[in-house]
């Protein structure tokens, strides 16, 4: 395991005694299936962000102020994920079968419901930890942003099934919304708990957001060529569904004949198919270049993100920075 994983492992500890101490209740199957995924795993990549951002502006007081807000954006982006799970009809994630293959789909619903409320229950606790009022205020403004961007974005990549008339620039702008926003959010609560001026809370954000790009394009890829084992979660699963991610438009764009014919045939959602034809399509993906070029783009968003961290004057945290840099990289090349 990597130094950045190792990091990852320590904020997770935190993170997930604060939800843990907090998410019981009744009815007892609606908690168990909001828990579900919490109990699974996952990388805890959104509070690391917000808590290495919070040390570098302000060391470990900082660090110590963002731990709700760490909370607040994890249970967020797990109820986004329950229900993305019911849009995209995906049985497993974090290596376990999805929320509503578990406890079917009222309760998922309801589970993702119950983690979006908890979340700003969260942010409201926030003033326990050394936020002011109006600190929480604006963290309550942050999250809300990032709500309202990730149903628009969610809403495109649903629209964008049913057609081919999706650019580069298309796909970029959905990405920014769908995961560019979660990861902003996460980056400028951060600097909210670091106590940071608007400037480089805004500066944050566009760290978040770049690395939230790249992070998605390689997400596509590993939704390809990865390995369910290291990810949790099943391939081709896209490609079923028809979504337009980076290495299809890039496929369909320099692939011809009877090569694209197959691919345009394949990501039609109405259409049978079974793993043959899933796998010489991602063989095709391959042969066409588009999976080069799209962890190219993947690669130019990261260093946007870590050129934004690198400049920043007079941190209080180096070693903080420095695994800010290294999440960056960890965006484009993790392999879960
Ligand atoms: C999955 O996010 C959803 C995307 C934005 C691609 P993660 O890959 O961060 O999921 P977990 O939290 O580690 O399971
Ligand atoms: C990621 O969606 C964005 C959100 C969950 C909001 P995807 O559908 O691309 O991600 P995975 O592959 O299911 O995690
Ligand atoms: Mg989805
Ligand atoms: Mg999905």
């Amino acid at each position: 395991m990597g130094n950045i994983e190792l990091q990852l492992v320590k904020y997770a500890k935190v993170v997930d005694h604060f939800i843990l101490e907090r998410l019981s209740g009744s009815p007892e199957n609606l908690y168990k299936a909001a828990l579900h995924l919490v109990k699974a795993g996952g990388k805890r990549l959104r509070p690391a962000i917000a808590m290495l951002i919070a040390r570098m502006l302000d060391g470990i007081e900082g660090e110590a102020r963002a731990i709700p807000l760490a909370a607040a954006i994890e249970t967020s982006h797990t109820f986004t994920l329950i229900h993305d799970d019911i849009m995209d009809r995906d049985d497993f994630r974090r290596g376990v079968p999805t929320v509503h293959k578990t406890w079917g789909e009222s309760w998922a619903i309801l589970a993702g419901d119950l983690l979006h409320a908890y979340s700003y229950n969260f942010i409201v606790s926030s003033v326990e930890y050394g936020l002011t009022k109006s600190e929480a205020h604006e963290a309550m403004r942050i999250l809300t942003t990032a709500g309202i961007k990730v149903s628009r974005g969610q809403a495109y990549d649903l629209l964008f099934e049913k057609t081919w008339d999706v650019s580069v620039v298309d796909y970029l702008d959905m990405v920014f919304h769908k995961t560019g926003a979660m990861m902003e959010a996460s980056a400028k609560l951060g600097a909210l708990a670091g106590k940071a001026g608007a400037d480089v809370i805004e500066l944050m954000g566009q760290y978040g957001s770049f690395l939230g790009v790249a992070f998605q394009i390689r997400d596509d890829y590993l939704g390809v060529f990865g390995d369910p084992a290291k990810t949790g979660k099943p391939i081709y699963g896209d490609l079923r569904r028809g979504k337009k991610t980076l290495i299809v438009i890039y496929a369909v764009n320099s692939l011809k004949g009877g090569d694209r014919d197959f691919l345009v045939r394949i990501l039609d959602p109405n259409v049978e198919k079974d793993e043959e034809s899933l796998a010489r399509a991602a063989e095709l993906i391959r042969k066409s270049g588009a999976e080069k070029e799209a962890l190219n783009l993947a690669r130019i968003y990261a260093d946007r993100a870590k050129e934004i961290v690198g400049r920043l004057k007079n941190v209080a945290d180096e070693e903080a920075r420095e695994a800010l840099i290294v999440l960056a990289d960890y965006a484009v090349e993790r392999e879960r």
